[in-house]
């Protein structure tokens, strides 16, 4: 390495860079890394809003933003969800980090974004870039034994509400779902098209996605359920989220920096 990392040039990401970048992550965030399947990862973030940098003939640096709604007080701001940021270990330290994210809040601030929120995984680096705390993702373990002896409200289930299983002309409506949550508090997150599709649709050996719907056709909640090994035989970990009834299942965590 001859010349300090912050002065590696940075650029847009393309399609050409996606493998590279699914391997960068890996490293990053300890996943497996599997063979790189463009099919079954779709980048769902725009390249315009993803940013690289190459040294050695290689790309080692990424941060990319999601295109999201935050909600104040019941209105929308537009929002960059910082997300994927990764450096490759060796070019750690050298300001890389620092330099790659400050050039993405500048990018999605030219993009009309006026807030970004991310979840941290490294608090110290996130506050020297201007991020705060602002609320905690919260998790309840409950086991499955319980849940089968949670009742509707009121004790019986409305019979003018049927659940199903999602399809992907669901999105709209599981769309306007999170939009009227979002819009009850401060700092809830709306998700672009794209995003919400996750929610809809998606049908595989551990994840199933139901839509309550009222009479008149109208989306009133979403559950996603996935199961993941828990390492012990027999046992498995079911994550939900959504919010099918009147209770709460989960709080999203961001921190909030103004738009640089
Ligand atoms: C976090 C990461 C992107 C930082 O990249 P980097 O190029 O090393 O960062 P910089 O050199 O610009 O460091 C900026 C500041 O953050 C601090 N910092 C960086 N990594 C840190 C870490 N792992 N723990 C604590 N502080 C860290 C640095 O010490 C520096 O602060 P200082 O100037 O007061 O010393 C990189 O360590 C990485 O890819 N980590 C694995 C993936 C990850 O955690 N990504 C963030 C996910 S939310």
């Amino acid at each position: 390495m001859t010349a300090p990392l912050r002065t590696v040039p940075l650029r847009t990401a393309t399609p050409d860079d996606h493998e590279a970048l699914a391997l960068l992550s890996a490293q990053a965030f300890t996943v497996s890394p599997a063979p790189f399947d463009p099919a079954r990862r779709p980048y769902l973030v725009d390249d315009a809003r993803r940013l690289v940098a190459d040294a050695d003939g290689r790309v080692v640096a990424h941060a990319a933003a999601w295109r999201f709604g935050q909600w104040f007080g019941g209105g929308r701001l537009s929002c960059a969800g910082v997300a994927g940021v990764a450096v490759a270990p060796e070019h750690r330290g050298s300001g890389l980090g620092t330099a790659i994210v400050t050039e993405l809040l500048r990018t999605v601030r030219a993009q009309g974004d006026v807030v970004a929120s991310l979840y941290p995984l490294n608090h110290r680096f996130y506050r020297s870039l201007g991020f705060g705390l602002s609320s905690v993702r919260r998790r309840d373990r409950i086991p499955t034994r319980e849940l089968a002896r949670t009742q509707p409200p009121g004790g019986r289930r409305d019979p003018g509400v049927t659940i199903r299983p999602t399809t992907l002309d669901d999105v709209p409506g599981i769309e306007q779902v999170l939009i009227r949550r979002a819009r009850r508090g401060n700092g809830l997150l709306d998700h672009e098209p794209r995003h919400a599709a996750r929610f809809a649709g998606i049908a595989s050996a551990s994840t199933y996605a139901w839509v309550a719907v009222d009479a008149v056709g109208t989306v009133r909640g979403y559950l996603l359920l996935s199961a993941r090994d828990a390492g012990r035989p027999g046992r498995v970990v079911l994550g939900v989220r959504g919010r099918p009834g009147r209770r709460r299942c989960g709080d999203r965590g961001r921190a909030v920096a103004p738009g640089r």
